[in-house]
């Protein structure tokens, strides 16, 4: 069996050792003669593994206990409408930075239900860079300042966290969670997709400040409000067992490899090999400000675009599979989270420069 490279920005690559569990673990879970997706959510083999995983990842995000860890359906574009929801009157103000793409998403859902001042926009330069905090046009009253830490479209990643002083700070981490240790105490909420740092795609991640589940508007759905989840350990109805059960893998095969630090020092060490290659070269380059380029997605394009299809051809020929950058961005993104090992990302600065020599 050969794996490929998968430079995915999401569904993202998961670890081999993951992988490795889970079909062992398939035909006969935990001695009950059944696979995890077909034993009850309630069972108590399964309510220890949903035990365990909120366990790992609080031990691996030092999460304090004035915080509860959500895992509700819907992706991180149901938060895009559950934040509001939850946090803030109908009417009233939030604040937004808009930095991308997914930050832009955000923006346009939460419109639906509040007044939505944009604090700082980076559309003037295609997103490639974080604005100045210093000039961030924020709300007097606002119920929130909401941002995306890193924006995986444009790969560009916020070098800092905003200070939003007794405001609730919210952010979209669905494609830089668990890249890095996170100092949770500074956010209201945290919030993420599975499918990039944790698992497959099915379950999200909320980490909410206690003192702000409780509020939802009166007409928000039941599976809508914080507090039905919060309470029923997110099991109110029928929870994605099987990504959830990957997940609390994904964490137990982080905290078994040094944890947050030791994976924040191979992140950077393979992105800074990445950009250094594209830096290097006059046939590759990267549009995004410097202190500001993600250590998880990383766009690059071609001098020549009309090389674009034949490098795209040729490096999936060579076992690296999706490197096509988004449609808005073009030419090509590697999106290299905790999964990608350093070798992926040494085979792909080989392929390029051989890609570069011969068609340079
Ligand atoms: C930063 C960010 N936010 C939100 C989303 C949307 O996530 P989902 O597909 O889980 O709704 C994505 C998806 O890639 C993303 O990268």
């Amino acid at each position: 069996m050969s794996r490929a490279y998968n430079f995915s920005a999401g569904p993202a690559a998961i670890p081999d050792a993951v992988l490795d569990r889970i079909r062992d673990d398939i035909p006969d879970w935990n001695g009950t003669g059944m696979s995890v997706m077909e034993v009850s959510h309630r069972s108590k083999e399964f309510v220890e593994v949903a035990e365990r995983a909120e366990q790992d990842l609080r031990d691996l995000l030092a999460i304090p206990d004035d915080y509860s860890v959500l895992f509700p359906q819907g992706g991180a574009t149901l938060q895009f409408a559950m934040v509001p929801l939850n946090v803030s009157a109908e009417g009233q103000s939030v604040d937004y930075v808009q930095t991308g793409s997914w930050s832009k998403k955000a923006i346009a859902e939460a419109s639906k239900y509040c007044n939505v001042n944009v604090v700082a926009d980076s559309s003037d330069k295609n997103f490639t860079y974080v604005p100045q905090e210093e000039s961030w046009n924020r709300s007097e009253n606002a119920a929130y300042l909401h941002y995306c830490a890193n924006e995986t479209i444009a790969g560009v990643e916020f070098p800092f966290i905003p200070d939003s002083g007794d405001t609730p700070l919210i952010s979209d981490m669905s494609s830089t969670i668990l890249s890095r240790p996170l100092d949770v105490s500074r956010f209201g909420i945290i919030y993420a997709g599975a499918q990039k740092n944790i698992g497959p795609a099915g379950v999200t991640l909320v980490i909410v400040r206690k003192d702000l589940i409780g509020q939802a508007r009166p007409s928000t759905p039941s599976l809508l409000d914080y507090s039905v989840y919060d309470k029923s350990g997110s099991m109110s109805n029928t929870p994605p067992v099987f990504t959830w059960y990957v997940a609390g893998l994904v964490f137990q095969h982080l905290k078994e490899h040094g944890g947050l630090d030791a994976v924040a020092e191979l992140n950077e060490r393979k992105a800074k090999k990445l950009y250094a290659a594209i830096d290097d070269s006059s046939f590759y380059s990267n549009p995004v400000r410097v202190d500001c380029r993600s250590w998880m997605n990383v766009p690059f394009i071609l001098q020549d675009s009309t090389l674009d299809a034949k490098f795209l051809a040729e490096s999936e020929a060579a076992g690296f599979t999706n490197l096509k950058g988004h449609r808005s961005v073009g030419g090509m993104r590697a999106s290299i989270y905790n999964a990608m090992p350093e070798a992926g990302i040494d085979a792909l600065i080989g392929f390029m420069r051989e890609f570069e020599r011969t068609n340079g």
